[in-house]
């Protein structure tokens, strides 16, 4: 079956072309921020002393641009486009899915134009205040039907697994997105939690840790199960792990969060309960891993020639990767370590980069000729050139802040006989020039990779219009 011989009339394909191209953008976007603040880093008037360019400003803007401006989009789309082909039907409602799209849109506007003016709730990927909270619980809800209601109207017999893991990904970000959002306002622009202290901390990392854990993973996992078989031409490697590693992964999450308060006000025994769920961890997201790898089984040849393929399988070796050092990082002792220094940027952008962006990019590509009628995207090469200069910028960057962070770890701890500190902080900082440059440059190939990706999106849905009437003819055929 040729690929445009997919286009279903009955699908509502509209609202996962807009969530797409959105996408693209949006990654754009939130990635040129990121080298924008990459840059202030070792550059400092970059801010031009303008207040609304400041770090403490555009950092937080640029983590909500990526994770849900451009990673909320894709999981819209993807999901959307998921539940319908593996349903065998329309979406529930088309009325809900375009609230979904222009409300998540005007969630992110209010974003951009919040933060910068230092609008903040000062929670950290909850940055954004009370009624932007409630208009994405609005939005959330409307997805939650709309998503469910699909597959109660599903025609298949049984549920695909992609969307076991799209619909804990919704549930869960709800119920994190309520709890976690509890405040007292006290004008229309600031807020109080209703937590306090310690219990605050507890609430806001098991918020921050599950927010990892379902909007970056779980999410995703279900856009993995989906477009790997689809582009390996393969079906899924192992169903029965596919099952296994899901219920193992949910249930083991939802504990991990005190992993990022370690050697704080927390009560003890929570950080070890913390450590020791996250050092389980590694178990399941390596079976997620090893499923998605080993689809693959009689179809590595494709690798050479495919690189929609190479993205897939790429970002799922950085999910190993980052899963791996994920439970390491998370033991108290190690942690002393990290915590604090650029080792957990590289971890996070290793998870962030190396796995979310590198499966939605690999996804978008297989995505973006389906949905507008092309057999497929106008310049493989282009995508060969993207691959590279993702996965050399990616690599770039996390190298630079393994050696950046633990060289600060091991200067800060670093005692002189007398027990005085050997390095001032300003040492330390200076020893990390280096690596913030390099980091800045790998992330100007990663964004470079992004414009190509633009422009080649751009000509597919340009092509010329005999072509698609010509391919849609040979399908009907
Ligand atoms: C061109 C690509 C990117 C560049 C250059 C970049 C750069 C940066 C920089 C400079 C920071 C601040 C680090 C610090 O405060 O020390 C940061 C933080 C962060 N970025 Fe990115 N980023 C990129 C892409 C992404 C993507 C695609 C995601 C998610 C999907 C992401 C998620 C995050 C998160 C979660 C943080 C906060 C990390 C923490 O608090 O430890 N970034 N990024
Ligand atoms: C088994 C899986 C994982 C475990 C056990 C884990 C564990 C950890 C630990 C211990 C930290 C450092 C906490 C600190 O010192 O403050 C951390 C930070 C982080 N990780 Fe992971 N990680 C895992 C997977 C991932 C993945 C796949 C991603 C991204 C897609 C990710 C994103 C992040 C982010 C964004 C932070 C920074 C949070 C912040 O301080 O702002 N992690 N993780």
């Amino acid at each position: 079956m040729s690929e445009t011989s997919q286009v279903h009339p009955d699908y509502n394909y509209k609202v996962v072309r807009q969530f797409t191209i959105m996408t693209v953008v949006w990654g754009i976007i939130g990635m040129s921020l990121g080298v924008l603040i990459a840059a202030q880093l070792f550059a400092p008037a970059l801010n031009f002393d303008i207040p609304w360019l400041t770090y403490s400003r555009l950092r937080p803007l640029h983590t909500n641009a990526v994770i849900f401006a451009f990673g909320g989009s894709a999981l819209f789309a993807t999901s959307y486009y998921i539940v319908q082909r593996t349903s065998q039907v329309r979406l529930f409602s088309d009325k809900l899915a375009a609230f979904t799209f222009w409300g998540w849109q005007a969630v992110i506007v209010a974003a951009v134009v919040t933060l910068p003016l230092g609008y903040t709730s000062s929670k950290e990927y909850a940055e954004l205040e009370w009624p932007i909270d409630i208009l994405i619980t609005l939005v959330w809800v409307a997805y939650i039907i709309n998503f469910f209601g699909t597959l109660v109207i599903r025609k298949t017999s049984h549920i695909y697994v992609a969307n076991w893991f799209l619909g804990a990904f919704m549930l869960t970000v709800a119920v994190l997105h309520i709890g976690n959002s509890m405040v007292i306002p006290v004008t229309f622009g600031k807020s109080y939690p209703i937590y306090a202290g310690a219990v605050d901390a507890m609430m806001q990392w098991w918020y921050g840790h599950n927010a990892v854990g379902f909007f970056l993973t779980a999410g995703f996992l279900g856009m993995m199960y989906y477009f790997v078989p689809k582009q390996a031409g393969r079906p899924v490697y192992s169903y029965r792990l596919s099952i296994v590693h899901f219920w193992a992964l949910i249930s083991l999450y939802i504990w991990a969060g005190p992993h990022h308060l370690h050697y704080t006000a927390l009560p003890d025994w929570t950080q070890s309960l913390g450590m020791a769920m996250s050092i389980i961890l590694f178990v399941p997201s390596w079976g997620g891993m090893i499923n998605g790898i080993m689809t693959l089984s009689g179809a590595w040849h494709k690798l050479r020639t495919d690189p929609i393929l190479r993205f897939l399988i790429v970002s799922l070796s950085f999910y190993g990767m980052s899963t791996f050092e994920g439970p390491m990082m998370a033991i108290k002792t190690v942690n002393a370590l990290s915590h604090y220094t650029d080792w957990t940027v590289g971890h996070v952008h290793s998870g962030a980069l190396g796995w979310v962006a590198m499966v939605t990019i690999g996804s978008v590509y297989h995505l973006v000729p389906i949905l507008f009628g092309q057999p497929k995207m106008y310049s493989t090469k282009l995508i060969n050139v993207h691959f590279w200069l993702a996965t050399i910028g990616v690599v770039l960057y996390i190298v630079a802040m393994w050696m950046s962070g633990v060289l600060q770890g091991l200067m800060w701890r670093a005692v002189n006989a007398d027990g005085t500190l050997t390095y001032s902080f300003v040492e330390s900082l200076e020893a990390s020039k280096p690596f913030y440059i390099v980091r800045f440059i790998g992330g100007l190939f990663v964004v470079a990779g992004m414009l190509i990706m633009a422009y080649n999106c751009y000509r597919t849905i340009r092509a010329p219009k005999e072509s698609i009437v010509e391919n849609t003819a040979t399908a009907a055929a």
